[in-house]
């Protein structure tokens, strides 16, 4: 028991595994618990670095970070996830664990579309524009909804790109039938995997510039791939852009 006199989140945990082993768990209920099992999972990533930094704020002053960039690392770059392998592990949706004004650049993609729209979202570009020096940057690329739905309405060929380049060795693949299906990926990609964050918003050039000016940033532009940085298989379907603070 927690000293709240609630039970734990790992005794949780353990009633949820027991549950999900039993197969007469019915599906909507299988669904749910999973995802709630992930979260405790992030929780348990987050609350270990917490307890270390009960402030929120971390003693180390990175000047270059990576938001989300799983097994994709950048040379300099401080890597922040909320499951490893990563510098720091951490849920951003809990905030940005920095100090005020101490970053100049800030790295990220497709990440943004795995955090809730709008609290966690917009919470997420608040603490970016709190810990950016003035004139310190954050590049953001994810999943380019306008290039996904520029192609439909239209028939589905047999080898289009799109399913060719993201989903052809995925377990998905059978049930991409339609151009719609390639639509709703887009939007909710992974809903059902256990083992991702799924897709919970979807982003174009024009949201992305919204966003950051509504959290203040100076400029929003577009970024220009840069494979120094970016993970090569981000360059196709994506967009990018570069806001300043
Ligand atoms: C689709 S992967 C992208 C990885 C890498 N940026 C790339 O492009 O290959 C999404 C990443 O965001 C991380 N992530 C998702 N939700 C997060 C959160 N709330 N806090 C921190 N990281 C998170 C995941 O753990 C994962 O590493």
């Amino acid at each position: 028991m927690s000293h709240f006199g609630m039970p734990s989140f790992d005794y949780l945990g353990e009633q949820i595994q027991t549950v999900l082993s039993e197969p007469s768990t019915p599906h909507g209920l299988a669904r749910a618990l999973r995802h709630v099992a992930k979260e405790i999972e992030l929780h348990r990533y987050h609350h270990a670095t917490e307890r270390a930094w009960p402030d929120g704020r971390i003693d180390q002053k990175p000047t270059k970070i990576q938001i989300g960039g799983g097994t994709h690392r950048v040379d300099g770059f401080f890597n922040i996830d909320a499951v490893p392998p990563a510098d720091l592990l951490w849920d951003v949706r809990e905030g940005i664990p920095l100090h005020d004004e101490t970053v100049q650049l800030i790295f990220s993609e497709h990440f943004l579309e795995h955090i809730d729209y709008p609290r966690s979202v917009k919470n997420y570009v608040r603490e970016a524009h709190r810990v950016l020096r003035p004139g310190g940057q954050i590049i953001t690329g994810v999943p380019d909804a306008t290039f996904a739905l520029s192609q439909y309405p239209g028939p589905l060929d047999p080898g289009d790109e799109m399913v060719e380049r993201w989903y052809a060795k995925r377990s998905c693949r059978p049930d991409i039938n339609t151009r719609l299906d390639l639509v709703n990926l887009v939007f909710r990609d992974q809903d059902d995997d256990p083992k991702y964050t799924p897709h919970l918003w979807a982003y174009d050039y024009e949201k992305l510039v919204q966003l950051f000016t509504e959290a203040g940033f100076a400029t929003v532009e577009p970024w220009t791939f840069d494979p120094k940085i970016a993970n090569g298989k981000r360059r196709w379907g994506s967009v990018y852009v570069v806001a300043s603070k």
